[in-house]
């Protein structure tokens, strides 16, 4: 009897860490810390909708129509999420408004399932962070994570930063501001901001950026141990 060799193929997917939650609750500095320390490719997709609304600003696009919109979105390339403009103010709130649409969301689909599915090498998988990364791109994420902190403390943070920027802004601007960009993100129709059902809950209120890093890293070493 002669052995034969089988070839064992052993079918591996990349991981995927999804990071969810509110604007400036700190999800965004988090995801990148953990994505150094992992060794992970990162995408902040926020800039992909930041993108659109950028496109739209500048096409002078009418924002009730999500189909124009849609076109705008399927534009989008990786090239252009380097552009600072992205981070302003102005750009941010657009990026809310055509998030809204079923057909904008569609269109940057592929984008974001792609980047997760192949995040090149040499990383070990994919961070994603968002708003719907969780629920909707991600859904069979091996590491789920809900951001949050307390509207005052975002509000301060964001402040800071737009100054940062050199944004001529007042505290007050910006607090209304988030108080609008909540209420969209979380009651629109399509995929509305929401902790993923096996999510992992962090409020950084109350906490540094290291502090919160060294929690969800203690976490995701928990869940991955061999990664
Ligand atoms: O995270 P950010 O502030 O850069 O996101 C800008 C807007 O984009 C946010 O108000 C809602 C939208 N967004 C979304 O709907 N889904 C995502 N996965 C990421 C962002």
């Amino acid at each position: 009897m002669t052995k034969t060799a089988t070839k064992t193929t052993i079918k591996t997917t990349p991981t995927t860490i999804a990071i969810d939650g509110t604007f400036a609750s700190g999800k965004g500095t988090l995801a990148k810390k953990l994505a150094a320390y992992f060794g992970y490719a990162y995408l902040d997709t926020g800039k992909l909708y930041r993108a659109v609304g950028l496109r739209a600003l500048e096409a002078k696009a009418d924002f009730t129509d999500g189909l124009a919109l849609a076109k705008l979105a399927k534009k989008v390339t990786a090239k252009e999420l380097d552009n600072p403009v992205l981070k302003s103010g102005p750009v941010g709130a657009a990026a809310s408004k055509v998030a809204i649409y079923a057909e904008v969301r569609a269109a940057l689909y592929d984008f974001q399932r792609g980047f997760a599915a192949n995040p090149g090498s040499p990383y070990k998988g994919a961070i994603l962070d968002g708003r719907d990364i969780g629920t909707v791109i991600c859904p069979d994420a091996d590491v789920k994570l809900y951001i949050d902190a307390s509207p005052d403390v975002r509000a301060e943070r964001r402040y800071k930063e737009l100054l940062s920027y050199g944004e001529d802004v007042s505290l007050a601007k910006v607090t209304a501001d988030l108080t609008e960009r909540d209420n969209r993100d979380q009651n629109r129709a399509e995929a509305p901001l929401k902790p993923a059902v096996n999510a992992h809950l962090l409020d950084t209120t109350n906490l540094s950026i290291d502090a919160a890093f060294l929690r969800v890293k203690a976490l995701v070493e928990t869940i991955l141990p061999h990664k």
